[in-house]
């Protein structure tokens, strides 16, 4: 009968249950009036005098240990209960979570920044409100000069020296002035103009502004930086360099790209000619060095300028320059795999 109790021992140290009334049945079972226990000290009397002591023992390790099983699984259940009431189901399925998308504007203008690190060019940024000095008057565009009309400014009504800058070139001027050469650095930004909102042009838009100085900075400096980036930013080396003309650099040129005439999209986008148009550039003008502190006798350097909207529209078939701007989610869903 001994051997039999310590089997039931073992038994019992194995015992595992899953809800409370299977708990409540086992210790039934054990303790009950009826129960197992309840037989085996009642055969107490029957047992032979020199095995009493040992059988004794046996059924109180039995007791014990269905006691100690009973309080364990209780305390167990109890505490799954608590962590249930917390969390809800744990064996629910989990929720999907959604992937955010970066804008196309963030997207290019981070392909632009690394581009242009990775040869160098720190990043700098200024304010959008800005003054007359650092967005035109240090820029070589006097108050009566007639390329101020290029622009179209927003002014601030009650002081027409505060104004929302018009290019990122006012990053250019706030650069020089607090720092000294060697200078390399490209400024991102939002920039406004008073134009009439359509597909193809909006009151705000986003440019960056690149600027190197140094001694001995050649056009030649330039028109290889240029090429490094429009093939790595488009995959496209052949560049062609058309001169024009803005205030602040002196010679200036217009920066077209061969994009080629491979398809009809080509056709449409370079107007049938296989050239587009990407940005403008030159040299420093040496009167926007001295305005800006740098001597133009010891220095020189190369400044750009590109829009980041259109570089995106570009990239990838926008057709609407607003949907940058209106946060339409089926728009913007649709970069997700981009960078
Ligand atoms: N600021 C000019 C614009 O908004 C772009 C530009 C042209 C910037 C030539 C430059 C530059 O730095 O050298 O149209």
């Amino acid at each position: 009968m001994i051997d039999e109790i310590k089997a039931l021992i073992t038994e019992v140290e194995a015992f595992t249950a899953d809800t409370k009334s299977d708990v409540e049945d086992f210790r039934i079972k054990y303790l009950g009036k009826k129960g197992i226990l309840n037989k085996y000290f009642a055969e107490f009397k029957n047992v032979a005098n020199d095995q009493k002591k040992e059988f004794g023992q046996t059924i109180n390790a039995l007791k014990n240990t269905v006691q100690d099983k009973v309080n364990a699984l209780k305390d167990e259940l109890d505490s799954k209960e608590e962590v249930k009431g917390i969390y809800g189901d744990l064996s629910r399925p989990g929720e999907p979570i959604e992937i955010g998308a970066r804008h196309p504007i963030s997207i290019v203008k981070n392909q632009i920044i690394d581009i242009f690190s990775r040869i160098g060019f720190n990043v700098s940024e200024g304010p959008e409100i800005e003054d007359d000095w650092h967005n035109f008057t240090a820029l070589n565009l006097p108050e009566y000069h007639p390329a101020r009309d290029m622009q179209d400014t927003f002014f601030i009504q009650t002081n027409p020296d505060i104004l929302l800058r018009t290019h990122t070139s006012s990053v250019q001027v706030r650069y020089m002035e607090n720092n000294k050469p060697p200078i390399r650095t490209i400024s991102p930004g939002r920039v406004y103009r008073n134009e009439a909102i359509s597909a193809r042009s909006h009151c705000f838009f986003h440019q960056v502004e690149g600027l190197y100085i140094d001694k001995d900075v050649s056009f030649a400096d330039l028109k290889q930086t240029l090429q490094y980036f429009t093939t790595e930013m488009f995959g496209k080396s052949k560049i062609r360099l058309r001169p024009s003309y803005f205030p602040f650099t002196e010679p200036s040129a217009e920066v077209d790209v061969y994009w080629g005439l491979e398809t009809e999209i080509d056709y449409r986008i370079t107007k049938g000619t296989g050239w587009l148009e990407i940005m403008g550039c030159g040299m420093v003008d040496p009167n926007v060095l001295e305005n800006c502190g740098i001597d133009p006798k010891e220095y020189s350097g190369f400044a750009f300028g590109m829009g980041i909207d259109r570089i995106a529209m570009l990239l990838h078939q926008i057709g609407d320059i607003r949907l940058l701007s209106e946060n339409d989610v089926r728009f913007l869903e649709q970069f997700k795999s981009a960078l």
